[in-house]
């Protein structure tokens, strides 16, 4: 490197630390080597540039985001598998990641049996909308019914009510699975009341709509949840095979062919 550019390499760095750059910093150095061996345009190393600090802001956007949502892990829409899964429409589920629906506060209901991809898609939901600089958390029916239980218990229901009304997104996950106090459902009743219209909720649950006053052990009170619910919604509806035996059945099915002496076109 000439001269020049070696005090100009020194002044850029000198410049991205000072305004405080570190993603621009680390990638400063490559990025003049292409400009300097002709395999970047000015455009691309600007781009370049700007494209390495964006994605540490956003990595660091998402690490806080991710601690303080308590997602219990972590799943993407790039993960989902769609062919194993022709019933969920690829452009739909996309669509919805494009986050649209948070903007206008609308809530998503994912329904379908166990193992079929629901908790995966609240997830990357969840995760789309921390990416992109929004609050979000994650609670099972059960644990978030515990904290309200707790918070009552205390005296601070209304409290922990308004900070579970605050995050632009909160799942909802695994709605019956496991059976609901009637003191339970009142609390869930109020925490979807709190954020009806004022927030999205991702929901997830392995029982049809008809099915949540059972859950909820209260008709009336299941009718008025689902209707808050449904007003503005999207569902989706998986009724697909679970991911969870996609092993076991590739396995079984290998194990018949083989029985059968390999032949092809016995897949059923
Ligand atoms: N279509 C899919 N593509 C990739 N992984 C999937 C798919 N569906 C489910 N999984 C994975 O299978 C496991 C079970 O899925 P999960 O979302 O927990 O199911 P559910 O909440 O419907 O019971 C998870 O590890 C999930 O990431
Ligand atoms: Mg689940």
């Amino acid at each position: 490197m000439s001269a020049p550019a070696a005090s100009r390499r020194d002044r850029l760095r000198e410049m991205l630390a000072d305004l405080r750059l570190p993603g621009a910093l680390e990638a400063v150095d490559g990025v003049l080597a292409d400009v300097d061996g002709g395999a970047a345009t000015a455009g691309e190393a600007i781009e370049r540039l700007l494209g390495a600090q964006i994605a540490l802001r956003n990595n660091r956007r998402l690490e806080t985001a991710m601690r303080a949502s308590r997602l219990p892990a972590v799943k993407t829409l790039a993960q989902f598998d769609f062919a194993f899964q022709p019933d969920v429409k690829r452009e739909r589920i996309e669509s919805l990641h494009e986050l649209g629906f948070l903007g206008r506060r609308e809530n998503v209901v994912l329904l379908g049996p166990p193992g079929v991809g629901k908790t995966h898609l609240a997830i990357s939901l969840a995760i789309a909308a921390a990416e992109s600089g929004r609050r979000v958390y994650y609670g099972t029916l059960a644990g978030l019914i515990e904290s309200l239980e707790h918070a009552k218990a205390a005296g601070q229901l209304s409290r922990r009510l308004r900070v579970l009304t605050h995050p632009a997104l909160l799942v909802v996950d695994e709605i019956g699975y496991l059976p609901v106090s009637r003191d339970g459902a009142v609390l869930f009743f109020q925490l979807i009341n709190a954020r009806h219209e004022r927030a999205s909720t991702v929901l997830t649950s392995n029982k049809g709509f008809e099915e949540w006053g059972a859950v909820l052990g209260d008709e009336v009170m299941a009718a008025a949840l689902i209707d808050r619910l449904l007003h503005h919604c999207h569902i989706v509806n998986i009724r697909g095979n679970s991911y969870r035996m996609k092993h076991h059945q590739e396995l079984r099915r290998s194990m018949q062919r083989s029985e059968a002496g390999d032949g092809p076109g016995t897949e059923s």
